[in-house]
């Protein structure tokens, strides 16, 4: 499978239209396998530099291209993308682990979201408006920043690289982009499928390495103005705080803690088949993934049944085989986190129904696997309620009233997803008014958000920007207000009214 899929035993970085070997490699592994597929470059802050030099020369001519001469080359990463859609996936999964299913939505969103934003190119709408004085004209319109930094992470490698990169290309930035090292592959896919295409040298420049070195190289680099990161809170606080001192634009995009609730109106069935599909799809990596149910108690023993029948339906193992529904865990220190919340969860008194452990021998000796884990009778105030775990596990929380599914829902420091399960309307908009997420699912689980609405969160989750969505060209575009007075003589704003 390896030596079909892959033609080279060491990637390289792509910069000012060039291949770059680097002096310096990592080994990039299958979690299913345990093998390494390929080797990565771990850049230094010189090769930063270079890529930022080529970006900012290339960002001026690209910015006077017409956005739907910019849009085309978008079109045409959507159509290759297309015609590539099973090798990418299969890719993916070798990188990523999760199951080949997956792997194809994702690539999937990636090619919505190259036709979504290069339809932008067309419209990049602005406003006409009135001035106040006589013989004037007063428009505002979108202009780009100039070179931008994104640092995207493993768990969606090839979606989230498309929400950033797509809307920053076609709004006329250029862009340095370092991805995950866990999951290259998609990076090096992407960008020779730019290259296909036909994007100028320079306007797309990837910089392989770590988050200490290349990361921080671009977030203190003084010609980027701005960075666009979705990972861990500590890391995204951290960058945060550096483009603060450097009045840096910066959009983040980090944790959740998502919650289903379940009201004792609910179909059972299907809230079941959502939570089981949210907390366990992606072995629950997901920044959406459903980590705590909210339940009615009057409904929780019934709900328990019913998602422990579906676990035991899901086969783990390698996501290239058709059966596999659950795939592994990326890396040993994700698999270690998980581990480390199942202790801390039975030492606060969870009852755990399900799972907890990690899967060794056979067919899981060479790979990382963790069983899909629920617990029960968790309260709000356990770690395993309210910290993000990153891994296939669940925590029930039984609850009396819908009130007070709401006030446990609003009580974790994260804001990014949320579902509720009732037939009744008047719950329904009352819970996506009063849920403090930026997404609401109402009688779906927590995961699925389309790239054509705002993806992001409240409160904890980010800092009130949103990737995908037409919302995505406000991280990567100015407002630039334009005053045009055709008057022939001196009016003041304000003075000259009457
Ligand atoms: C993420 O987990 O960071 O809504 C992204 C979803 C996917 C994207 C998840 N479309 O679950």
């Amino acid at each position: 499978m390896t030596e079909k899929l892959l033609d080279k035993e060491v990637l390289m970085n792509y910069v000012n239209g060039e291949w770059i070997e680097a002096n310096e490699t990592t080994d990039v592994i299958n979690p299913a396998t345990g093998e390494s597929i390929i080797k990565v470059p771990l850049s230094s802050q010189e090769d930063v530099d270079q890529a930022v030099k080529a970006a900012k020369a290339a960002q001026k001519e690209w910015a006077l291209v017409p956005a739907p001469m910019r849009a085309e080359v978008l079109f045409e990463v959507g159509r290759i993308m297309k015609e590539k859609k099973e090798h990418l996936s299969k890719l993916l999964t070798m990188e990523n682990g999760k199951v080949l299913e997956e792997a194809r939505g994702e690539v999937q969103e990636g090619i919505d979201m190259a036709y979504y934003m290069a339809g932008e190119g067309r419209r990049l709408f602005g406003q006409t408006t009135n001035a106040e004085l006589k013989d004037k004209f007063a428009m505002s319109v979108r202009a780009p920043i100039g070179v931008v930094g994104l640092i995207t992470p493993w768990n969606f490698p090839i979606a989230i690289a498309t929400w950033k990169s797509f809307p920053a290309i076609v709004a006329g930035n250029a862009v340095v982009w370092k991805p995950a090292t866990e999951t290259p592959l998609m990076a090096n896919e992407l960008m020779k499928i730019f290259i296909e295409a036909g994007l100028p040298k320079g306007v797309l420049n990837v910089v392989f390495g770590s988050g200490g070195t290349v990361g921080d190289a671009l977030v203190n680099h003084k010609d980027i103005r701005v960075i666009s990161f979705t990972g861990s809170n500590d890391t995204g606080r951290r960058i945060a705080a550096k483009c603060g001192e450097q009045l840096k634009k910066v959009s983040l995009e980090m944790g959740g803690k998502n919650a289903v609730t379940v009201m004792d109106d609910a179909d059972l069935e299907l809230a079941a088949e959502g939570i089981v599909w949210s907390a366990f799809g992606t072995s629950g990596q997901r920044c959406t993934a459903c980590s705590r149910v909210i339940v009615h108690e009057a409904v929780k023993e019934d709900l328990e049944q019913l998602i422990l029948k579906k676990i035991k339906e899901l086969k783990i193992g390698n996501g290239l085989h058709d059966d596999v529904k659950v795939g592994p865990i990326i890396n040993k220190a994700g698999l270690e986190k998980i581990k480390s919340y199942i202790k801390i969860g039975k030492d606060e008194g969870a009852k755990l129904i399900a799972g907890g452990n990690e899967l060794t021998g056979d067919e899981y000796a060479a790979g990382l696997y963790f069983e899909p884990t629920v617990f029960t009778d968790a309260t709000i105030d356990m770690r395993i309620s309210q910290e993000e775990i990153f891994g296939p596990v669940v925590s029930l929380i039984p609850v009396r009233s819908f009130e007070e599914a709401i006030e446990v829902n609003n009580s974790v420091e994260y804001g990014l997803s949320s579902s509720i399960f009732t037939r009744d309307v008047n719950k329904v908009f009352k819970a996506q008014r009063d849920l403090d997420t930026g997404i609401v699912y109402v009688n779906a689980g927590t995961t699925g958000a389309e790239i054509h609405l705002p993806f992001g969160g409240t409160k904890g989750t980010g800092n009130g920007h949103r990737d995908s969505g037409v919302q995505a060209l406000d991280v990567f575009t100015e407002w630039k207000a334009v005053y045009v007075d055709y008057s022939g003589k001196l009016q003041r704003a304000q003075i000259d009214v009457e």
